[in-house]
């Protein structure tokens, strides 16, 4: 859709994460913050100081996305809202970003991907591991065939002590490890893969300290009236078989007793080369012998957030295709669904 007007006009609902979007699109020369939505007036009175713009302030999320001086949404409140607030943006001809996961159902994820494509607005996920220059780096060298055929990978969210004592939504129905941190890296390893059709899935799932409270962010110790409520899981793995033979293992910490590592780590193996994502590393056969080469980025590429406002933009303005519909976010739900149906039943669980 090509616009008429010459900057995006961005609304901003939600000021945990949507701070950091919102900052991408301030520092972006074609599009401008020009309004603000939370239910707290004073974290958007507390975010307006770092804008260089006057942004409007609306504590219900139905009156921003009305907003005639709004184009575009960012939607970055509690899982459960995301459907919701992503319909009522629609409802408004507004262009939608959303952070993930796409809901906190696979029924609202399809019924919010029916709405967008039909729309004609542009709808695309917020995804910070796949947009990160790590991430996109290996992604090129897919596209390049340097892997050869991919055909297996393994991708992990781990923390020691990571449950949110923040947000009741990270905790309780909806909510959970593998929706909040899975999602990252199943759809980065995804993504990698050239995002095969997933066929079935198998997995486990549990919560073996927030419950307790333990676990939770930086060894903190919340009180029990919040972690009392705990009712999702702050452990999951699966296996996902796709439908070209590929296989993946995926796994979700939010708490753990292991060694220390990075908070999303991918490993991908090809038939010519292989790669991990933390140390970004190459390991591939020369001459008969091992060759791994550890990659370093420049340290001035842009953020994964000034990425993700870059291409939102160029999708409003430019026409450009996107390359994270909604689409992409209610296929890894289904996935991610499929795992946690699994754990629940102790069966492998087909995806249609
Ligand atoms: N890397 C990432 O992409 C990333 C990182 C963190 C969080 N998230 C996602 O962002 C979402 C929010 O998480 P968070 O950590 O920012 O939470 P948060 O609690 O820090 O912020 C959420 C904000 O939404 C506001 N809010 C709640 N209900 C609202 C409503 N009805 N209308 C308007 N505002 C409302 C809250 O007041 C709060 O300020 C979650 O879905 C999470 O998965 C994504």
């Amino acid at each position: 859709m090509t616009s008429s007007f010459p900057k995006v006009r961005i609304g901003i609902i939600g000021m945990g994460i949507g701070r950091y979007n919102a900052r991408a699109f301030a520092s972006n020369p074609r599009s401008e913050v020009v309004a603000l939505c939370d239910l707290d007036e004073a974290a958007m009175q507390d975010f307006t100081t770092e804008l260089a713009t006057t942004p409007h302030h609306f504590t219900d999320y139905k009156e921003i996305c009305a907003c005639s001086d709004v184009d575009a949404i960012f939607v970055g409140t509690p899982n459960k809202l995301h459907a919701p607030v992503s319909l009522e943006a629609i409802k408004n001809d507004k262009h939608v970003l959303l952070t993930k996961p796409i809901a906190d159902s696979e029924e609202a994820a399809a019924k919010l991907v029916q709405v967008a494509e039909a729309s004609g607005v542009v709808n695309m996920m917020s995804l910070s591991t796949r947009y990160d220059s790590p991430c996109q780096h290996l992604g090129q060298l897919v596209r390049e065939g340097f892997f050869g055929e991919t055909y297996y990978a393994r991708s992990r969210s781990s923390r020691r002590s990571g449950i949110p004592d923040w947000n009741l939504g990270y905790i309780t129905d909806g909510g959970g490890a593998f929706r909040d941190m899975g999602v990252h890296a199943l759809d980065a390893v995804w993504w990698l893969l050239g995002m095969p059709k997933a066929i079935s899935a198998t997995g486990v799932s549990g919560a073996k300290f927030g419950p307790k409270g333990l676990g939770y962010w930086d060894f903190n110790q919340p009180d029990a009236k919040y972690y009392s409520q705990f009712s999702a899981d702050d452990y999951a793995g699966g296996f996902i078989r796709f439908a070209n033979g590929t296989g993946l293992q995926i796994e979700s910490f939010y708490a753990s007793h292991q060694a220390p590592t990075a908070e999303i780590q991918i490993e991908l193996f090809g038939t010519e080369a292989g790669a991990q994502l933390s140390p970004l590393t190459l390991y591939q056969t020369v001459n008969g012998a091992p060759q791994d080469t550890t990659i370093t980025l420049p340290q001035n590429l842009p953020t994964s957030w000034e990425n993700i406002a870059e291409h939102f933009i160029s999708c409003i303005l430019d026409g450009t295709t996107c390359d994270a519909p909604f689409n992409h976010g209610w296929q890894i739900q289904q996935m991610l669904e499929a795992v946690l149906e699994s754990a629940r039943t102790g069966k492998e669980v087909r995806i249609a």
